[in-house]
């Protein structure tokens, strides 16, 4: 069994020390930005958890953390554009501060209707944090992302939370898959 991080069918695009450094820039704008403030932090399940874990200890203020999950692609790389809510929040969020923490923004339909359903539910504001943003694909064009680690280019990208058919959330850096069909 090769070893999984060296696979020979991945691409390095981002390597761990440049996701942990701009991810402790992102933490200190955060904490900066909400001073005084006790925001909810909101990873969409499952590939935020790392980004979160990370962006969640970055963050010197009093938080708390929530994670929800949406229907995603599936086994499918690309969008259906129909979002489902799989697991839904155990609070209530009227009044409260809330940052939205996702992997990776693609045609930004899953985030736009999440953004509007934390918002009919009464959030006092409702903010944005990715970790990627691949612009090229993006339908919504008005989708507004107030915290970015990284902009991508119009590939499929997997690593540090993202994956490939469930595969490769694990790797410690974020990498392109050379060729798809080869497990
Ligand atoms: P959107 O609604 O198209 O913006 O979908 C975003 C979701 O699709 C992300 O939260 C990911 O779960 C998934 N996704 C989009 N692009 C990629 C990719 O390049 N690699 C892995 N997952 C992706
Ligand atoms: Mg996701």
């Amino acid at each position: 069994m090769p070893a999984e991080f060296t696979n020979s069918n991945l691409e390095v695009l981002l390597s761990n020390e440049q996701i942990t450094t701009r991810i402790k820039e992102l933490g200190a704008e955060i904490t900066n930005d909400y001073a005084g403030q006790e925001p909810i932090l909101i990873g969409v399940l499952k590939g935020a958890f790392v980004f979160m874990a990370d962006l969640a200890r970055s963050i010197n203020l009093k938080i708390s953390i929530e994670f929800m999950a949406v229907s995603s692609y599936g086994k499918a790389q690309k969008s259906s554009g129909e979002v489902k809510i799989i697991k839904d929040l155990d609070v209530a969020v009227e009044g409260k501060d809330l940052i939205v923490v996702e992997d990776i923004v693609d045609t930004g339909l899953t985030l736009s209707y999440l953004l509007q359903n934390l918002q009919s539910r009464g959030a006092k504001s409702v903010r944005l944090a990715t970790l990627l943003d691949k612009p090229e694909p993006r339908i919504n064009k008005d989708l507004k992302i107030n915290y970015c680690g990284f902009q991508v280019p119009n590939k499929f990208v997997v690593g540090y939370g993202l994956d490939a058919a469930e595969r490769y959330r694990n790797l410690p850096f974020i990498a392109v898959v050379k060729n798809p069909e080869i497990a």
